[in-house]
């Protein structure tokens, strides 16, 4: 495999993380992440105005500290990887904008990332090869079942009709008074509880699609029936319970039938312990495989974004003069030369 001879500097600001990678090879030499968390705590949730203003902010301190980690200056970055879509558009507009800027004045290369291309590739940072497996992305904007062949070779086999996962877990914190991000509260609540409130799964039969909106609206009615007669904890193990069940539950049953070998977890919510386990229990009686990043490659980072970026700089592929930023967009296509997406090779890095 042919790498990017020079270092890839990826900028990373869909959503509340501002983050600053560089990549060699594809090494990770730095891998810098400002999280707005505490900002957006204020509100109950990211207020995308917000988010671009912190962004602004954090940007060049991050830039600087990713430069001074990789022991690089500016001048020796060979080309630059930008997520510019999905995401909201405020936040994104920072990143581009600095992108394009540094671009244009070091007279490299630059590409624009789809997220979600990021987070499926987060797994492999490293790997020599990108095999057939089936991916699932939770976090708190997205809940997606990917099948995919190597790089641009994605296929959505499920999908979240209504909330995200994560949105699901923020929801129902919030409910019950647990504070946000949500995950995090729900998960700690629930280590002293049991889950003994029935909640419902969502869709049923034979599908790999998820909806949670009936399910917060079950924590909402729960919440206001029981009163101050709640146990919050048990209410907390029982969506965790829920949530983490139906996401297992299909994420296997979509590996075993797309015939992957390996299921990959990624997003906010893969850091998820209950998830973890349950997946890797139903997997097991599959003989599939469970594949979670390092927390730090799950959530929202540039690595992931420059790892991609990277793949797709090498094959030759560049951004035009008209390169923007989208809400929403289709997973990426197949790159040209794609020399990846052989399995036999496989080396995995995490
Ligand atoms: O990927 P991420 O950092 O940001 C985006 O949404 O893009 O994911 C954040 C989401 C939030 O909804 C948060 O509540 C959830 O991930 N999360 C968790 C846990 N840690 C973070 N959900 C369940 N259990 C956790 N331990
Ligand atoms: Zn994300």
């Amino acid at each position: 495999m042919r790498l990017f001879e020079r270092p890839v500097l990826a900028i990373e600001t869909s959503c509340d993380e501002t983050s600053v990678a560089v990549l060699l090879g594809h090494e990770i030499r730095a891998n810098v992440v400002s999280s707005q968390i505490e900002l957006h705590r204020q509100w109950g949730g990211v207020v995308p105005e917000a988010a671009a203003r912190a962004h602004v902010e954090a940007f060049l301190p991050a830039l600087e500290t990713a430069l001074r980690q990789a022991s690089l200056t500016l001048q020796d970055i060979g080309g630059i990887a930008v997520t510019n879509r999905p995401g909201l558009v405020p936040a994104l507009s920072v990143g581009l904008t600095a992108a394009r800027s540094l671009a244009f004045a070091l007279g490299v290369p630059i590409l624009g990332v789809h997220h979600l291309e990021g987070h499926i590739l987060s797994p492999w940072i490293g790997a020599s090869a990108i095999p057939h497996h089936l991916c699932l992305i939770v976090s708190g904007g997205h809940t997606e079942l990917v099948s995919a062949q190597g790089v641009g070779h994605y296929e959505i086999v499920g999908q979240t009709l209504d909330d995200a996962a994560g949105e699901a877990f923020d929801k129902s914190a919030r409910l019950l008074g647990l504070g946000y991000p949500g995950g995090p509260a729900i998960q700690n609540a629930a280590l002293g509880g049991k889950p003994t409130y029935p909640l419902p799964k969502g869709l049923s039969g034979d599908t790999f699609d998820f909806s949670f909106s009936g399910f917060k609206t079950a924590v909402s009615r729960l919440v206001e029936k029981e009163g101050s007669a709640l146990r919050v904890a048990d209410a907390a193990a029982s969506v965790q319970e829920t949530i983490t069940g139906v996401l297992a539950k299909r994420a296997a049953a979509a590996a075993e039938q797309y015939g992957a070998q390996t299921l990959t977890i990624v997003g906010g919510v893969a850091a998820n312990r209950a998830l973890r386990e349950k997946a890797a229990l139903a997997c097991r009686q599959a003989g599939i495989e469970v594949l979670v990043p390092p927390l730090e490659l799950c959530t929202d980072n540039a690595a992931m974004i420059g790892f991609a970026g990277s793949l797709r700089l090498e094959a030759g592929e560049r951004a035009g003069e008209d390169l923007d930023c989208h809400s929403s967009s289709p997973l990426p296509n197949p790159i040209a030369a794609n020399r990846l997406g052989d399995a036999s090779t496989t080396n995995r890095g995490s």
